[in-house]
Order: structure tokens, then sequence, then C-alpha cells
């Protein structure tokens, strides 16, 4: 696994991983990068990696879609909660969160006191970009997904925000992203 060159050196981030004594939580809008950031963070750190969604869907034996449009989106998000604090109760991990979950009062505060909340934002062109290459995501179904990601994130940043570590992840390979967000951890610990 690379990063971004004139960064910390292997033994800098295995003194790091060392030091790592709760859940590192990625929060931020669908298509910032959660998943692939934080897998590639957990893979750098040697720490498991959990994708809450994909916990969700195992734990429904259902797909998100599938789970909004039968039980609706008020029924994901109580499954989304209980998910996120049994991930989140299992200690140090990386976990990456679906767009809306910070949003939700318990688990942000959850997350704000037995976690490390790291928020990964990008403008909203480049996230637009990248929810366009799946068609998974129910909340874009309503409308023009350009408009809805816009009202989106305009509406959660200021949730999102409140988490102690904010890292911009442009486009392209991540290896920038993890850097910035391997130093804040250090800095923030
Ligand atoms: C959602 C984001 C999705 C998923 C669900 C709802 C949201 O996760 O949890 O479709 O409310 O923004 P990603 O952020 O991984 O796309």
């Amino acid at each position: 696994m690379t990063i971004a060159p004139g960064t910390l050196s292997d033994a800098q981030i295995k003194s790091l991983a060392a030091r790592i004594d709760r859940p590192i939580v990625l929060v931020g809008m669908m298509g910032v990068g959660k998943t692939s950031v934080g897998r590639k963070l957990a893979q750098l750190l040697s720490l498991p990696f959990a994708d809450a969604d994909e916990a969700i869907e195992e734990a429904a034996q259902m797909s998100v879609s599938e789970i909004f449009e039968r039980f609706g989106e008020e029924y994901f998000r109580d499954g989304e909660r209980r998910v996120i604090a049994r991930l989140v109760a299992e200690g140090p991990k990386v976990i990456a969160t679906g767009g809306g979950a910070f949003v939700q009062e318990e688990t942000r505060s959850l997350v704000l006191e037995r976690g490390i909340a790291v928020w990964l934002d990008s403008d909203v062109q480049t996230l637009v970009e990248r929810v366009k290459r799946k068609d998974n995501r129910p909340l874009l179904r309503g409308g023009d997904p350009a408009e809805i990601v816009a009202r989106l994130k305009r509406e959660r940043e200021p949730f999102y925000a409140q988490a102690p570590i904010q890292v911009l992840s442009e486009s392209g390979p991540h290896g920038e992203t993890l850097r910035r967000i391997l130093e804040a951890i250090d800095q923030w610990l």
C-alpha cells in the first residue's frame, strides 16, 4: 500500500497504529470515497475494516435499496443506528458509515464520544461524478442526482463539521487523502 510521498514512514505508521485505541469512523457524503479510503486506511494501520452499509445488508439479508423500498428510510435508519453501535463497541477498527449516519443524533454522539470521527469532504461536482458510477443509492432516485447531492451536502454540513478531524478528498488517487488522515489522527491523539 502506498501513500503520498513526503509522508509518514512505515515505522511512524506502525507507532501511530499502536496508539489507536478506538474505532476510526469515516463520515461524509455519499460518493466521497469512505469505503475505498477506509479499506486502504485499515490496511495501512493493520486494523480490521467494516462498512456499515454492508453490515446492515448482512444483518437484514437485503440490499440497502431493498430495505428502503420495502420498509422505508426510517426503518433503515433504525438498523443503521444499531449496526453502528455494535461496530463501535467492537473496538479499534476502521468503519465507513453511510452518508446519513452521522446526521442522526444518537449515532453522532456515540461516535464523537467513543470513536475518532473523520469527515471526508469533497466538492459537489466530484461527489456527483462518483455517485453516477453506481445506481445503488435510493435517495438519488427521486430527482436530479446533482441537485439532491448539493442539497443534502448543504443540509448535512453542520453535522459533519462536528467531527474533530476534517479531510479534503479530491478526485484522483487516494494517497494524498490517506496521508492527510494519518497526519491528522497523529496530531489529534
Ligand atoms: C445514504 C448513503 C448511503 C446509504 C444509503 C443512505 C445517505 O451510503 O447508507 O443509501 O443518506 O446519504 P454511502 O454514503 O456509502 O453512499
